[in-house]
């Protein structure tokens, strides 16, 4: 057995020595000292023998053993040196190369605008307040004063939640918020005035085509005080307009109708494309609508419990998209909902 050993040691050497690679030496320790290896498997028949006799063949085995560990060492060392040294001596980096880019993200167009006109009426004194998109219909419509038979609150408009969904809320119908408006609501009832707030949020319609996406973003804003008159209204957006499309940029305010507002307006500003002269995203007007506003209807201060003989107040809401069209030029609102990366990194 002694000879066996030595006759391992012996062929290690050799091996090792002329080992080409890490490969080689990892595939020869395991031949020499694995668990099922020679060393082992020549151990294997020390059962054998006397006491005396496994004494001596253990000291030679340990010292066969520690050889070979010291050759593995060795040869570990000397493939590593040579791969070190190969690789210094091969093709050589090309620092001319140009990099590999790693294209900066972008903020999507919405978000940017929804920031930057949050921006503007933060500057105005206006805080940010936020609600729920799944809303109840008190808030988005009962509250606001549209009767119960008002045309939004029909199916055409209003993506409702599944009453069977709604085993615990049977009295008010839940549905997807139509607009940001039902925050006022819940600004007031939870606060007392005077009160400053813009609300950015998605709003959801059941309403798909070139102009019209199912969600889409809103600012609100609603502004209840002592004394709060139509003119400050008139200063407050154009105040706006100016800061968001620049100087030169007039306001015009023309009659409408919103049920949660008396007297209603729907807000319009030069247009950004012909600059007032008439053109076809203007249709000649000069003019493009962009937000709607007016003063907050006696019935919703009432009910929020707020006393229309001592406050008044204005609101207005804008769309972000279409906001987001005017100030870029974009003349689909599709694109703003595809992530094709062609179209988002021009911002
Ligand atoms: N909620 C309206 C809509 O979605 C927009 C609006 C109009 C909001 C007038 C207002 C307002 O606060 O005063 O069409």
């Amino acid at each position: 057995m002694e000879d066996r050993l030595k006759a391992l040691a012996e062929e290690a050497r050799r091996e090792l020595s002329g080992a080409p690679d890490a490969g080689a030496v990892e595939t020869a320790r395991v031949k020499y000292l694995g668990k099922k290896g020679e060393l082992s498997k020549v151990l294997g028949g020390m059962g054998k023998l006397s006491p005396t006799e496994r004494r001596a063949l253990g000291e030679v085995a340990n010292s066969v053993k520690d050889e070979v560990e010291r050759l593995l060492a060795d040869a570990t060392g000397r493939v590593q040196d040579a791969a070190l040294e190969a690789e210094l001596h091969g093709p050589k980096l090309d620092v001319t190369l140009p990099g590999r880019g790693r294209p900066p993200g972008r903020r999507h167009p919405v978000s940017r605008t929804l920031d930057e006109v949050v921006r503007v009426f933060a500057r105005l004194g206006f805080e940010v307040a936020t609600g729920p998109e799944v809303e109840l219909d008190f808030y988005n419509f009962q509250a606001l004063n549209f009767l119960d038979d008002h045309p939004a609150r029909d199916t055409q408009d209003t993506f409702f939640v599944d009453p069977a969904w709604l085993a615990k809320r049977p009295s008010s119908p839940v549905l997807l918020r139509t607009h940001t408006s039902p925050v006022q609501v819940r600004a007031m009832l939870g606060r007392k005035p005077p009160l400053r707030i813009v609300v950015p949020g998605r709003v959801y319609r059941r309403d798909s085509d070139i102009t019209h996406t199912p969600m889409f973003h809103q600012v609100e804003g609603l502004l209840v005080d002592r004394d709060v008159t139509f003119g400050e209204l008139k200063g407050t957006l154009s105040a706006f307009a100016t800061a968001f499309f620049g100087k030169g940029i007039k306001t015009r305010f023309r009659p409408s109708f919103f049920p949660f507002t008396e007297p209603s307006a729907e807000v319009d500003i030069t247009c950004v494309i012909c600059s007032g002269k008439g053109c076809r995203v203007c249709k000649g007007s000069g003019w493009l609508e962009v937000l709607g506003a007016g003063m907050v209807h006696p019935n919703v201060f009432k009910s929020v419990r707020y006393d229309s003989a001592d406050v008044t107040g204005f609101a207005f809401g804008l769309g972000i998209e279409r906001l987001t069209m005017l100030k870029y030029a974009i003349d689909d609102l599709r694109l703003m909902f595809e992530n094709d990366a062609r179209f988002l990194e021009q911002f």
